[in-house]
């Protein structure tokens, strides 16, 4: 669609970009909104407080400063964004109705600082944002409309589906978001691996595939923040990324409204597949805010083959 061999190049912006898409001008209009918000978050990120806030979110977990303050940045942008009538985020207890009306109107779930812990050591961390229309948010991650996520690493990038393909932007100097690589797409099958959790809590069909992996010569690459190691498969184009029910967690860790929804969208949306090991991700249905569950995600034909070994 964009940069057609032997046409003058010059920058797409994400707005640009998303006019393209064939979608409704409030769609465009949050996804630009949450862009916005993002410059906020890095800007957090990169000179904020590192210290706790002392209070701590639904899981029990120790909330960071820049948790809270991700959150506030974004909840705000998506309030007064006049197309939003239902948030649910990571670090809030219950829904937030914004509004009853629906007509036009979007409900986003997000993660607004996945692998917070990271900052302190300076490892890359994220922004995960899941898209429904209407204001009803438990529904099967299959009828999302958009999914995005922001990368903070050593360069800001956001990688989005409005189940059209995947593409990716790059912030520039001036902040804005410009195309990098449009409809990405993944191999069936790849060699680095990017295990979560703790491996003597593995199962045994877990522990075989993982050996499966080592023996074909499959690398390990594991940052600890889901947003760069999924951003490694689906740039890179192959791998799978894992986080396994446990010994004690039989739903793994991973929350599917925030995390695990709008990662299979975008991977599915590349040619990847998303399991739980028995179930596609996108056709759960979440029942609950804080569900969790196990996942497979990635090439094809290695999701197929952790799930041979899962089932064995
Ligand atoms: O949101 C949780 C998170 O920080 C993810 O970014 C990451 O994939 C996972 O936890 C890492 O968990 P573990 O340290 O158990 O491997
Ligand atoms: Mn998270």
């Amino acid at each position: 669609m964009f940069g057609e061999p032997g046409k003058t190049k010059f920058q797409i912006d994400l707005r640009r970009h998303l006019r393209g898409q064939n979608i409704c001008d409030n769609l465009i209009h949050l996804i630009c909104e949450v862009a916005e918000a993002s410059k906020y978050v890095i800007n957090a990120v990169r000179t904020g407080d590192l210290g706790v806030a002392g209070t701590s979110n639904l899981y029990g977990e120790e909330q960071l400063a820049l948790d809270v303050l991700s959150d506030r940045i974004i909840k705000k942008r998506l309030v007064h964004s006049g197309v939003v009538c239902s948030i649910a985020s990571e670090e809030m207890d219950d829904i937030y109705k914004v509004t009853s009306d629906t007509n036009g109107f979007y409900s986003v779930a997000y993660d607004p600082l996945d692998g917070s812990s990271l900052v302190d050591v300076n490892l890359a961390v994220g922004t995960i944002v899941s898209i429904y229309a209407g204001c009803d948010l438990f529904q099967e991650g299959r009828k999302q409309v958009a999914a995005l996520y922001i990368l903070y690493g050593p360069r800001v990038s956001l990688v989005y589906s409005v189940g059209n393909g995947v593409h990716e932007f790059t912030m520039n100097q001036l902040m804005e978001f410009t195309l990098t690589r449009e409809n990405v797409r993944m191999h069936p099958n790849g060699n680095i691996y990017s295990p979560g959790g703790q491996r003597n809590k593995y199962s045994p069909g877990v522990e075989n595939f993982i050996r499966h992996l080592e023996e074909r010569g499959a690398k390990l690459r594991y940052s600890g923040g889901f947003v760069p190691d999924i951003n490694q498969v689906l740039m890179k184009g192959k791998g799978i990324f894992m986080y396994p029910a446990l010994n004690g967690s039989p739903n793994g860790k991973l929350r599917l409204l925030f995390e695990l929804n709008p990662m299979a969208y975008l991977v599915e949306n590349a040619g990847g597949s998303a399991t739980n090991g028995t179930t596609p991700i996108l056709d759960l249905k979440p029942e609950t805010l804080d569900q969790r569950a196990p996942i497979f995600i990635g090439s094809t034909e290695d999701v197929m083959k952790a799930m041979e070994f899962v089932n064995s």
